[in-house]
């Protein structure tokens, strides 16, 4: 017994065994479950690296969003044709997609074709290499006799690195595997494809959508498995995807919902993450590579790679006298003859060792069956270690879609499709049973990829379709809120005219045009303490100021607001007066100058005809304002009425003024360019300083005063030398009441004005101010709804609600700083359920409504700088426009637009806007000291 022991011993120690050797030699590769388990974990570091948007341009590992937002659902249907470009095989399909109902999903048949890309092509000039991709596509669809005449829809694999922007779009980052052609890097390779399609010619092709061949692994396998979610390719490259919630991709807007990543996670390691995993041969497989330094982890794992790694160690234990003896054939210093098929075949389970040998025999080597057996297992360590890599990297993407979900065991589907995955007798296997063995809390099901991609790039593409058509649809709605440079300049002029017709006295005009008896603009010399009363809107203002004479920065102000409750703005207007003298009465408690009698101005922001300045007769509502018995009145004596009939205070209303007026007043307080006074706001107004001489009516007016006054001729030419301009409220919300803007305006616009209190009127206003953009935005979102292109073709109570949409909600949406998630749940507020795409198509409504509103201003205010110019007889004119109101100064980009619009549209005039920081109710004060000061010369 003893002396067989020592037989065996002693033949053990002679004839070492062979697989022993190959260990020892390679044991660099032979990774333990503790360096995997370390390898994850870089990797997972590697992918926050690529995900966060300040590493991003300097990780290894990209993470390339891929503008996929959801696997299949079912409800993908139509008719593609598919291009595949980037595997071992370059393919042309037709494929069929059936819709499904619900979870049973639908059917796909798909028809393919095969072409050779000759080497000279991979590597020569980029456009050739997509000449020849184009003119396959056109040979397949002669040969499958599918109309040339047609226009049909495209999906694209492209199993490369792209930086996409969108589904259709896809900026080549750089080759890898057996491709470099010239040319391409940095270029959006869809266009690239569309123009080699145009070049060709004789097809109608809408190139819809570019998509990894992971991602379109992934979707392919989806389209059967629901919690496939993962996408992974072993062939010639290597690479995985997988689904991510947005809120971790930085370089996509938007927070809500998941996104596909491309992880590129062939680029691991090649910042050196690996540097202590890699061995010799490594490296001579990089530096013999099309693409050294780059592509590490694939050079360590895909098919290009795994015969070349087995023949350098093959070679070097030859040289080192560990194989054949120590001989060395002239083949066996080939590269690339040992490929991956041969890695496979030695492999095979039973017939292993013969593929081996004659594998060997065929490089002209003579290997004993030691040398065939350690031959074999070079092989398995190599591949073996392949897939040990892919398990380390799968369990870093597994780890974070649990940690994701924050699920204790994760139930999920990964697709793989790739010729080592496909053809290694052993690689499934043992890739599955060490992910298994990483990660025992999840049970993680692979799914073959049956069908290639293309099944999946063509469900991408039928989404992107449905996509597309929307966007389509979404932007010929908009089209009629977009202004192009010869409407504006129409509406300069017909503001113009506008502005013209109304000094006449002859003849309506729909601009009004009155006269506000206020002559100057203030010198600094105002002082003393006044009451300001300003209704304008929703709410009422009681202010007192204080002007000290020469200090114009030391003004003392108080103020209280009070609300006007809607019964009171469409009640009597006896009640709407008692309400106005009430909170006067409150606001002199407040002060404790009850008895003070102050002079007071009043900010009356409705068109009123005057006579002087301290009369105002109410011409008509607007805003939504309807208080019976107002229209044809004074407001000014309405007010004193009040007054008296409370008779717990006095006051001497000096003037009522406009608040365009009051702005422009309180704006020129502090700058004497100021001669214009604009309102942005709930309504819109200008009003300006016109020369008297060509104010008509108020001539007329004038002679007549003179003449009951019977004043000499010397103190009238002193009042006319004082007053040659005088403001004008434009009141040019009513442009386009005679018809003038029907040409731009829109349905939703005439919707919103046979809905409003005063239909027919204010039509220019109602394009433009506050108090009617959001109701335009809800009519659009209405009809877009309807048509299925929103909120799911959900009409809901929310969007049939009048006025749902306030200024400040548009100022919200639009702004710049705010995320997805942010409008979404702004949306949410005012009881809009949404996702994602539907914030972005709301955002774009309101920008398209805004835009005109801003636009439309900027003509209007184009109108009235050039009048003033040529008032003047000037080249060129400087001017400053007062102005307020919560448009102007909240949203975020009608101030800008408005600007730029009147700079271009009347270019001879530099036009500085100055908002107003009190109200217009200093205005009003001011206009009162004024009127005191005049009185008391
Ligand atoms: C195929 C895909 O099924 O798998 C290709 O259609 C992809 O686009 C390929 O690149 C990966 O495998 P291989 O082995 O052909 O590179
Ligand atoms: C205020 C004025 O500053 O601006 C009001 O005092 C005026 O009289 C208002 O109507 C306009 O802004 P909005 O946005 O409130 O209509
Ligand atoms: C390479 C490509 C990658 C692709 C992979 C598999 O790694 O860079 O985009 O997915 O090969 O084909
Ligand atoms: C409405 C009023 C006008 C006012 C403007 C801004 O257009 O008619 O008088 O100036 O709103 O408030």
């Amino acid at each position: 017994m003893f002396a067989v022991h020592l037989v065996s011993f002693f033949f053990t120690k002679l004839k070492e065994d062979p697989t022993k050797k190959v260990d020892r030699f390679l044991h660099a590769m032979r990774l333990h479950d503790d360096q995997l388990s370390d390898i994850s974990a870089r990797f997972q570091a590697e992918m926050k690296k690529g995900l966060s948007e300040e590493s991003n341009a300097a990780a290894s590992v990209r993470m390339l969003p891929t503008h996929v937002r959801s696997t299949p659902d079912g409800s993908e249907k139509g008719q593609f044709l598919a291009l595949d470009l980037g595997g071992s095989k370059f393919k042309v399909l037709q494929v069929k997609v059936r819709e499904g109902m619900g979870i049973r999903k639908g059917g796909v048949e798909m028809d393919e074709k095969i072409y050779s890309i000759p080497k000279e092509l991979r590597n020569g000039r980029g456009t050739e290499l997509f000449d020849h991709v184009a003119e396959s596509l056109k040979d397949f669809l002669l040969e499958k006799n599918i109309s040339l005449e047609k226009k049909h829809p495209l999906a694209f694999t492209f199993s490369f690195p792209c930086e996409q922007s969108a589904l259709n779009q896809g900026s080549l980052i750089s080759w890898s595997k057996n491709y470099r052609a010239r040319g391409l890097k940095g270029k959006d390779v869809v266009q690239v494809l569309r123009e080699s399609i145009d070049r060709t010619g004789g097809m109608d092709i809408e190139v819809l959508a570019m998509v990894n061949d992971t991602v379109a692994t992934m979707m392919t396998c989806g389209f059967d498995d629901q919690n496939c979610e993962v996408g992974l390719i072993i062939g010639t490259g290597t690479n995985a995807c997988y689904m991510e919630e947005l809120r971790h991709v930085d370089l996509v807007e938007g927070d809500e919902g998941r996104m596909c990543v491309n992880t590129e996670w062939g680029g691991f390691g090649d910042d050196g993450a690996l540097s202590d995993y890699i061995t010799e041969f490594d490296r001579d497989v990089d530096a013999a590579s099309n693409n050294p330094g780059k592509q590490i982890f694939e050079k360590m794992i895909s098919g290009m790679y795994l015969g070349e790694l087995v023949r350098l160690v093959v070679l070097k234990m030859a040289k080192v006298g560990k194989l054949f003896d120590g001989r060395v054939s002239d083949a066996l210093r080939i590269k690339g003859k040992i490929s991956t098929a041969h890695v496979a075949a030695m492999e095979e389970y039973k017939t292993g060792l013969t593929n081996t040998r004659n594998i060997l025999e065929e490089l002209d080597l003579t290997p004993s069956e030691d040398d065939c057996i350690a031959v074999q297992h070079i092989s398995t360590i190599v591949s073996f270690r392949s897939s040990n890599l892919v398990a380390a990297g799968l369990a870093a993407i597994l780890t974070q879609i649990k940690k994701n979900r924050n699920q204790r065991d994760l139930r999920i589907t990964v697709g793989v499709d790739g010729t080592v995955y496909k053809t290694h007798p052993q690689y499934p296997k043992r890739l599955h049973k060490v992910v298994r063995r990483l990660l025992p809390e999840c049970h993680v099901r692979f799914v073959l990829s049956e069908s290639g991609s293309s099944k999946g790039a063509a469900l991408v593409t039928a989404v992107a379709q449905r996509l597309a058509s929307r966007r389509h649809q979404v932007d010929e709605t908009l089209s009629s809120f977009r202004l192009s440079q010869e409407q504006l300049k129409l509406v300069k002029a017909r503001m113009r005219a506008g502005l013209e017709a109304g000094l006449k006295t002859k003849g309506h005009s729909a601009i009004k045009m009155l006269p506000s008896f206020v002559y100057h603009t203030p010198d600094g010399t105002e002082h003393g303490k006044y009451l300001a009363l300003d209704l304008g809107g929703t709410n009422f203002r009681a202010m007192l100021v204080n002007f000290r004479k020469g200090l114009q920065q030391n003004t003392r102000l108080y103020h209280k607001i009070y609300t006007i409750p809607l019964e009171i703005m469409q009640g009597t207007g006896e009640e709407l007066f008692d309400h106005l003298a009430q909170c006067v009465s409150d606001f002199l408690d407040y002060m404790g100058m009850k008895n003070a009698r102050l002079p007071a101005g009043f900010t009356f922001s409705f068109p009123c005809e005057q006579t002087a300045i301290d009369t105002g007769t109410l011409v008509s509502w607007t805003k939504g304002f309807k208080a019976t018995d107002c229209e044809g009145h004074d407001v000014v004596n309405m007010l004193r009425e009040a007054i008296k009939r409370r008779n717990d205070f006095e006051l001497d209303i000096a003037a009522v003024v406009n608040d365009t007026v009051g702005t422009m007043m309180s704006c020129a307080y502090e700058d004497p360019q100021c001669e214009i006074g604009m309102i942005a706001g709930t309504g819109t107004n200008v009003c300006y300083m016109e020369e008297v001489k060509n104010i008509e009516k108020t001539e007329q007016k004038k002679e007549k005063t003179d003449e009951d006054k019977g004043t000499p001729d010397e103190e009238q030419d002193k009042a006319d030398a004082e007053m040659l301009k005088m403001c004008i409220n434009t009141e040019w919300g009513g442009l386009g009441d005679d018809g003038s803007l029907d040409d731009i305006i829109t349905p939703y616009d005439t919707e919103v004005d046979q809905n409003s209190v005063n239909p027919g009127k204010q039509r220019f206003e109602k394009l433009t101010s506050g108090m009617y953009l959001g109701e335009v935005v809800r009519h659009v979102l209405l009809d877009l709804t309807r048509g299925s292109l929103l909120f799911r073709g959900h009409v809901t109570e929310a969007l049939k609600t009048r006025d749902i949409f306030q200024t400040k909600y548009l100022s919200q949406i639009e702004s710049d700083r705010l995320a997805l998630l942010q409008i979404r749940s702004i949306l949410q507020q005012l009881g809009l359920e949404g996702n994602c795409d539907d914030s972005i198509i709301v955002k774009e409504v309101c920008g398209a409504v805004s835009r005109r509103a801003a636009q439309l201003c900027g003509a209007g205010m184009a109108a009235v700088v050039d009048k003033i110019r040529e008032n003047r007889g000037l080249d060129h004119l400087d001017i400053t426009v007062g102005v307020d109101g919560a448009l102007y100064k909240l949203h975020p980009h009608f101030s800008g637009i408005l600007k730029e619009t009147a700079k271009v549209m009347a270019p001879q005039c530099n036009v500085t806007f100055l908002p107003s920081e009190e109200g217009s109710g200093k205005g009003a004060a001011l206009i009162t000291a004024v009127v005191r000061k005049m009185q008391e010369m």
